[in-house]
């Protein structure tokens, strides 16, 4: 079996003890006579590997009977439109933070709302255009928000937001790229939420977690599909949820499980530190977010300063040594190793001797 090194951002590498597991129960789930996929939603054995794929997240991220965490397809892209729907009424104001691509699609979405409904947006802090990029320090927050939503790790130009600010209004954080990665204290948060296909399975849904009371908030008009109480009260059992995805989530949490967090949060911190090790070890590469703010998910880099030539080379030569998938955003473009949770140790040394190597041949 030949599996590459996978420095996809998402769908991304997922464990392969996962994988595994997955592929041996695909045919018979658990002597059960059927795929997790052919299951009724409404049988017991569907339910437990529900259940339990709830409780494993819940307890990973110390969420009380207080919350619940929802499925919702669409991706993290519906929440941008879900979450002003839900709590952005009329005459109201969110406030918002725009760290990058990812916080400024939050933004329009909310804005097409906002319009609908002759509600506020507020920008408290914008350095979308920054290079090198970073994550705001400073935040203009409107006294009387409804609620206030940033995204905690900028998938695109790498930077993390290291503190999560202290917000007087429910806050909500888009964690796409960074849920469950490092220490984050969730209590801070009214919700959160990701694209499931980073740090947490396949995609094809978002795993949102929610305060019950903040959920009942939203109004009662919208349709069944776009409230959050439908998720909440249902337990993401409305309609029929995307089993396979859960299963498979499930499965990925029992593993951060086993792996113990911290562990995980601490090899995550050292797998980017010896990437960034080597770009801040001479002027052939040039780290593209400012040091404070560099993701431990998505280390951005260039090659001189952006010699886009050199970039397509070294892209080219490392996918031809089994090291997948590190060309940058199409929008930015240069070089992104996306090394989530399930990102093996040895493939960051791989990288880390391709780029010593491709250095020495192209200085
Ligand atoms: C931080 C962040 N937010 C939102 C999204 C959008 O996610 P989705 O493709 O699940 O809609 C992404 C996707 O990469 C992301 O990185």
């Amino acid at each position: 079996m030949a599996r590459a090194y996978n420095f996809s951002a998402g769908p991304a590498v997922l464990p392969l003890e996962v994988l595994k597991d997955a592929q041996a129960d695909l045919v018979d789930y658990k002597g059960c006579g059927m795929s997790v996929m052919e299951m009724s939603h409404r049988g017991k054995d569907y339910d437990a590997i529900h259940q339990e794929a709830i409780a494993t997240f819940k307890e990973l991220c110390g969420l009380g009977d207080d919350w619940a965490v929802c499925f919702i397809q669409g991706g993290a892209s519906l929440q941008f439109g879900m979450i002003p729907m839900n709590f952005l009424g009329a005459g109201m104001t969110a406030d918002y933070v725009n760290s990058g691509t990812w916080g400024n699609k939050a933004i329009k979405e909310a804005k097409k709302v906002a319009a609908l409904r002759n509600a506020n947006v507020n920008i408290v802090a914008d350095c979308q255009k920054d290079i090198p990029t970073r994550q705001p320090t400073e935040f203009n927050w409107s006294e009387n928000a409804a609620y206030a939503h940033l995204c905690t790790n900028e998938t695109i130009s790498g930077a993390e937001l290291k503190t999560i600010p202290d917000v007087k209004v429910p806050l909500i954080g888009d964690m796409s790229s960074d849920i469950l990665s490092c220490e984050r204290d969730y209590g801070k948060f009214s919700m959160f939420y990701a694209g499931a296909q980073k740090n947490l399975g396949p995609s094809g849904m978002a795993v949102v977690a929610i305060r019950k009371d903040f959920a009942e908030k939203g109004p009662e008009s919208l349709p069944t599909m776009l409230q959050y109480r439908t998720f909440v009260n249902d337990n993401s059992l409305y309609n029929t949820p995307p089993t396979w995805g859960i299963y498979v989530f499930g499965e990925t949490m029992k593993w951060v499980k086993k792996m113990g967090k911290e562990n995980l949060f601490k090899l995550n911190a050292e797998k980017a530190g010896r990437i960034y090790d080597v770009i801040d070890s001479s002027d052939f590469w040039t780290g593209t977010a400012v040091k404070e703010f560099r993701s431990n998910m998505n280390v951005t880099w260039r090659i001189k300063n952006g010699d886009e030539a050199l970039e397509k080379k070294f892209i080219e030569e490392a996918k031809a040594a089994g090291l997948s998938s590190l060309k940058g955003h199409r929008s930015v473009g240069g070089i992104r190793a996306s090394i989530y949770n399930a990102f093996p140790m040895e493939g960051i040394d791989a990288l880390v001797s391709f780029m010593k190597d491709f250095e020495a041949k192209n200085g």
